[in-house]
């Protein structure tokens, strides 16, 4: 099983130990290999505005060479993991910064196939609040990716370093992380099989019946049609 791991922050801190011990937990369950990104240092470029990746094709984004590999490795991989800590209430700039470069694959523009049978999951550490906007701006992204599923976990560590946590917080901490491994591991088993959401079969529907009114030569509607998704009622999930 492969999975992609996209690091919002650089730091070996709280984000990084919640997640290598989720990480731990999984491959207790089965074989994994990891790839992971960590940024900004695997993509250290703001989104310019340039339209370039929408209007005419991803290999003309200015930062293509960064964000074409971490496309890639999504696309290979069974199951996504993306982490942040809570930066002023938000996640990290990094984080920010990649999924900006993914707009061209919102289920608005050129939705990539492999999406809709993918698990996701999030995981962010706060000192004390926040989490739930990390969660709910990636999570957000990733259904207009269309991703199947997405699991999430948010940690208020109420201390600057995990070993500051008291050591009856810490087991508690790992209890849950260890529940959230074992039922996304689950899920990865059994992702083939996973309904897919009512969220993405109403927007692609809707996206089916923009595209067919858009003008032959118009990007989107070119891959549309190339997937065969503008014809009867072909969907790819
Ligand atoms: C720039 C910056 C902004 C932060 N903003 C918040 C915040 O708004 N609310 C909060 O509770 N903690 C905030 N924190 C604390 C971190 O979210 C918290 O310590 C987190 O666990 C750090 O994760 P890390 O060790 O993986 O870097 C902030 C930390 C930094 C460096």
């Amino acid at each position: 099983m492969k999975i992609c791991i996209v690091h919002g922050s650089p730091r070996k801190g709280n984000t990084y130990k919640a997640t290598n011990f989720f990480k731990e937990q999984l491959q207790k369950n089965g074989s994994i290999a990891f790839r992971e990104f960590f940024l900004p240092k695997d993509l250290p470029h703001f989104c310019v505005g340039c339209y370039a990746c929408i209007m005419k094709s991803e290999e003309y984004c200015p930062h293509h060479l960064y964000i074409g590999p971490i496309i890639q490795a999504m696309k290979e991989a069974d199951g996504l993991i993306f982490t942040s800590p809570v930066y002023v209430l938000a996640e990290t700039g990094g984080m920010k910064a990649m999924l900006d470069h993914c707009a061209y694959i919102f289920l608005s523009h050129r939705p990539i196939e492999e999406m809709f049978s993918k698990v996701g999951m999030v995981i962010s550490t706060t000192a004390g609040a926040g989490t739930g906007h990390v969660i709910k701006t990636i999570s957000r992204n990733l259904r207009f990716w269309g991703v199947k599923k997405i699991h999430s976990c948010g940690f208020a560590m109420y201390a600057k370093e995990w070993e500051e946590m008291r050591t009856t917080k810490q087991e508690k901490l790992e209890k849950i992380l260890r529940k959230k491994a074992d039922r996304f591991y689950h899920d990865l088993q059994r992702r083939e099989k996973l309904p897919t959401s009512l969220f993405t079969k109403v927007i692609f529907g809707m996206m089916r019946g923009m595209c067919k009114g858009y003008p032959e030569d118009q990007t989107d509607k070119m891959y549309w049609e190339s997937k065969g998704w503008l014809q009867g009622k072909c969907k790819p999930f």
